[in-house]
């Protein structure tokens, strides 16, 4: 047995003497990472003044709003007020790009329109402006189900990611289907091993104590089974959340969450 196999035999057995959460009785099994958190951190969630996310949407809705010297226009000049322009918009992302005809996250549009349409100094993935607009973005799909495009040409992409979710890597030897699917309520460590739904993202993370993306949480998995993960912005992360997306389909959208 090699040592990975070893590794995720220990992994499996502490996960085997963990206890089982009751069986779910309803049709619809999926469950939001939230309903695994918690009291505390749910609490921080559901209470705005409370979520420290609200910080960085703040600062969102000041990027939306300002005119920079040496910009012409502002995100609210060209789109108007962002609680009707951008509603529903997160709900949809990943998304095809018109221009390249490639599927793009809802951080890379941003980037995209910063850079080509207000002409403005590029904004580097994971950049706090470029989080802080994302969360902002977000919350104006708060409360609308995650809805895909009927696009042909994202099931390429949805199914590459879908490969990814099913493929094991690292050192542990372990794929994300194991634990988000197969074990999803046990315990690993500490914490509960959720489903691995993006209904809440960008999230702020207490661990990281900031906000941060669907990507930087997707590496830290990566991380964790002592996996070199993909880059930031890398086609390999596009596929997973491509996939992620189509998985929670119709599940509703509460960015900005907050998660251990
Ligand atoms: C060894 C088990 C394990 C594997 C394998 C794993 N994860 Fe995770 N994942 C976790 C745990 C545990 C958490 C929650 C961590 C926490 O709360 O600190 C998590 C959290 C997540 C979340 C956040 C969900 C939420 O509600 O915010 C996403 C998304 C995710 N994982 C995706 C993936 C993807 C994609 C892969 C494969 C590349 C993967 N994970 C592989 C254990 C795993
Ligand atoms: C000069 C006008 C202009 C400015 C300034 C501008 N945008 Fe845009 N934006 C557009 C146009 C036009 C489109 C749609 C056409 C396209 O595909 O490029 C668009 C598309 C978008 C989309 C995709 C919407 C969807 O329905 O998929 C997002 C998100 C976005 N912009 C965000 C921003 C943000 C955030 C800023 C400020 C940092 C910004 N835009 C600044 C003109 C602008």
């Amino acid at each position: 047995m090699s040592r990975g196999r070893r590794n995720a035999a220990a992994v499996a057995l502490a996960l085997a003497m963990a206890p089982h959460p009751p069986a779910g009785a309803q049709a619809d099994a999926r469950r939001s990472g939230y309903e695994f958190m918690g009291a505390a951190t749910q609490a921080m969630q559901r209470d705005d003044a409370q979520n420290p996310a609200m910080l960085w949407v703040a600062e969102g809705e000041a990027l939306w709003k300002r005119r920079e010297p040496g910009v012409e226009r502002s995100c609210a000049d060209c789109h108007g007020e962002a609680r009707t322009a951008m509603r529903g918009v997160a709900a949809r992302y990943p998304a095809i790009e018109a221009s390249s005809g490639r599927p793009v996250t809802l951080a890379q549009r941003i980037s995209t329109c910063r850079a080509d349409r207000q002409r403005g100094v590029a904004y580097a993935l994971e950049s706090e402006p470029l989080v802080s607009l994302e969360a902002y973005i977000a919350m104006q799909s708060r409360g609308l189900p995650l809805a895909p495009p009927a696009d042909a040409r994202l099931a390429e992409a949805r199914r590459r990611g879908g490969a990814l979710f099913r493929q094991r890597v690292g050192a542990l030897d372990l794929a994300c289907t194991q634990c988000h699917d197969e074990l999803a309520g046990r315990r690993l460590g500490g914490s509960p091993i959720p489903q691995a739904h993006p209904t809440g993202y960008p999230i702020y993370r207490l661990e990281w104590q900031a906000v941060g993306t669907l990507e930087r949480r997707i590496r830290g998995c990566y991380t964790g089974v002592r996996a070199q993960p993909p880059a930031i912005g890398s086609a390999e992360l596009v596929d997973l959340q491509v996939f992620l997306a189509a998985r929670a389909a119709g599940m509703i959208v509460e960015s900005p969450g907050v998660r251990p």
